[in-house]
């Protein structure tokens, strides 16, 4: 990491998915794997497995602001990453906290519907998401059905749209210091997964091999968690993006080892970690 040799600490702030593909128990994992000491104020449980989500139950607001502040008053917090909220009150509660603390880097994944179409966030809550979660956001991670909701428009769905849907999004975000756009392309058909990175002046975009795998649960929650990670452990956004998305790749090259559950599993965090397992004899 630039500065010291202390090892960074990652925050999510996000919903719990028992399955441990998506959610915190992903983000946990993920920044672990990445060399972050990883904390977690959890703003929803949820009912869930590799197929659905069968119930969500909101953590109250006050309750998500407690958690952060004690938590904060206690612990040097070098990034957050926020995901699923759920409803409006706790997107302001995390707002509040998070404008009170001043974290340096806030990535914000506005998650709003789970890999296996249920609904994450209240529809009454995208307003709240864009005027309070985006002014605060230093990057901006959508997947192409969430760009269109924010910009009210149809997902975007060639390279050529996404690049004017980063150029929007980036205007909703604040004008002050740098902000970007980590625009995902997973949605999009094609033999590449390409992300576009834009803070404004640079468009970046970032390509790997699409692996053919259904097990691909929690693929965006591990990108935001790994950026988390990562932007305090590299010299710049870019870096930390191409990083962060190298690592996901890995992890969806492996997940077909883990074979979790029946619907699409999770990928797998800890590839580089853990031994290729023999096959039974
Ligand atoms: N099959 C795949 N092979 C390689 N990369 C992929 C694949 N699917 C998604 N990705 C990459 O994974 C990241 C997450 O993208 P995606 O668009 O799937 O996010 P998401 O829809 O938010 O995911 P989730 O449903 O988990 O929230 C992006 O970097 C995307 O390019
Ligand atoms: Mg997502």
């Amino acid at each position: 990491m630039t500065g010291s040799a202390r090892i960074p600490t990652a925050l999510t702030i996000a919903g719990v998915d028992p399955s441990g593909g998506a959610g915190v128990l992903a983000d946990v994992k993920t920044m672990s794997a990445l060399g972050a000491y990883a904390c977690a104020v959890i703003a929803a449980l949820t009912a869930q497995n590799t197929r659905s989500v069968t119930g969500v139950f909101g953590v109250p607001a006050d309750f998500v602001r407690q958690q952060i502040d004690t938590l904060f008053a206690d612990v040097r917090i070098d990034a957050v990453k926020i995901g699923m909220v759920g409803q409006a009150p706790v997107i302001g509660a995390v707002a509040d906290g998070l404008i009170a603390w001043q974290p340096a880097h806030v990535v914000v994944d506005p998650v709003m519907i789970a890999k296996s179409g249920d609904a994450l966030l209240e529809r009454a809550a995208v307003g709240a998401l864009r005027e309070r979660l985006l002014p605060i956001a230093t990057l901006l991670t959508p997947n192409l059905p969430e760009a269109g909701v924010l910009l009210e428009s149809r997902a975007p769905d060639t390279i050529r749209e996404m690049r004017r849907a980063a150029e929007r999004l980036r205007e909703m975000l604040a004008h002050t210091g740098p902000r970007w756009v980590y625009l995902k392309g997973g949605h999009l058909p094609g033999g590449d997964a390409t992300d576009l990175l834009f803070d404004g002046d640079r468009m970046l975009e970032l390509a790997a091999p699409r692996i053919d795998t259904r097990n691909t649960h929690g693929t965006g929650c591990t990108l935001s968690a790994a950026l988390a990670a990562l932007l305090p452990q590299s010299a710049d956004v870019p870096a930390a993006a191409r990083r962060a998305k190298a690592y996901l790749g890995a992890a969806i090259a492996a997940a077909d080892a883990l074979a979790i559950g029946h619907g699409h599993g999770p990928v797998h965090h800890f590839h580089a970690l853990w031994p290729v397992p023999m096959p039974a004899a």
